[in-house]
């Protein structure tokens, strides 16, 4: 069976990066390992030439281990949308604030994004093979978001650093917010149990299983 999803878990901090590869394309959840690095991981010849089609760039917020190939990735595709919340646009321009400094660097990114600010609940593609609805579930960061992509019939939930299996993600760095965290966990709640999460660090799961399991989802 073809292929649909591969993770890429080399990322700094060991973040994920998923690759989805639908019929028209792939689409690249948090860009944080290099088309390079990624092309020989994944078997993908072609993928830093710009001769695989990438269509867009889903971030699923401003922290520099989900977005520190977001350039290579533009200059390998640069008709590649990026898809970012606004509201996680001071973490861009500030090396403290995007965690960047944390590699004994500080690194300011400049891209031009679709903004995701506001549109919760709304489709970024809707296809035949493939849907991506956007959910905004700020906590982690003010602009954090989980994607719902529906591919062949199959629902997957990209939650980035809101949700991972058994825990959450922290809330003690700019923009954090613990309680808009309980919050996003409760909308996440509400969606259909069987889904599959993809968080941006670790292993993934179900909601059914996070719903019985996290701590964070009985609070
Ligand atoms: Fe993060």
């Amino acid at each position: 069976m073809e292929r649909r999803l591969i993770t890429v878990p080399l990322g700094p901090l060991e973040s994920n990066m998923y690759l989805i590869t639908g019929d028209t394309g792939i689409f690249v959840v948090d860009p944080s390992v290099s088309p390079e690095r990624a092309e020989e991981y994944c078997d993908l010849p072609g993928l830093s030439k710009g001769e695989c089609h990438v269509r867009a760039l889903l971030l699923t917020h401003g922290h520099h281990d989900h977005i520190k190939y977001v350039n290579e990735w533009q200059d390998a595709y640069p008709t590649a949308k990026i898809f970012f919340s606004s509201n996680d646009r001071d973490l861009l321009g500030n090396g403290y604030m995007n965690c960047s400094y944390m590699e004994g660097y500080e690194v300011i990114y400049d891209f031009k994004y679709s903004n995701l600010a506001g549109m919760y609940g709304q489709n970024l593609v809707k296809e035949e093979d493939i849907s991506i609805k956007v959910y905004e579930t700020p906590g982690h960061t003010m602009g954090s978001v989980c994607f719902l992509v529906t591919i062949d019939g199959e629902d997957m939930l990209f939650t980035g650093d809101t949700v991972f299996r058994g825990s959450v993600g922290r809330t003690d760095m700019p923009g954090g917010s613990g309680k808009d965290i309980m919050k996003s966990v409760k909308r996440i709640s509400k969606l259909d149990p069987g889904l599959k999460i993809y968080p941006g660090h670790g292993p993934d799961s179900t909601l059914g299983d996070e719903i019985r399991f996290n701590p964070f989802f009985s609070m």
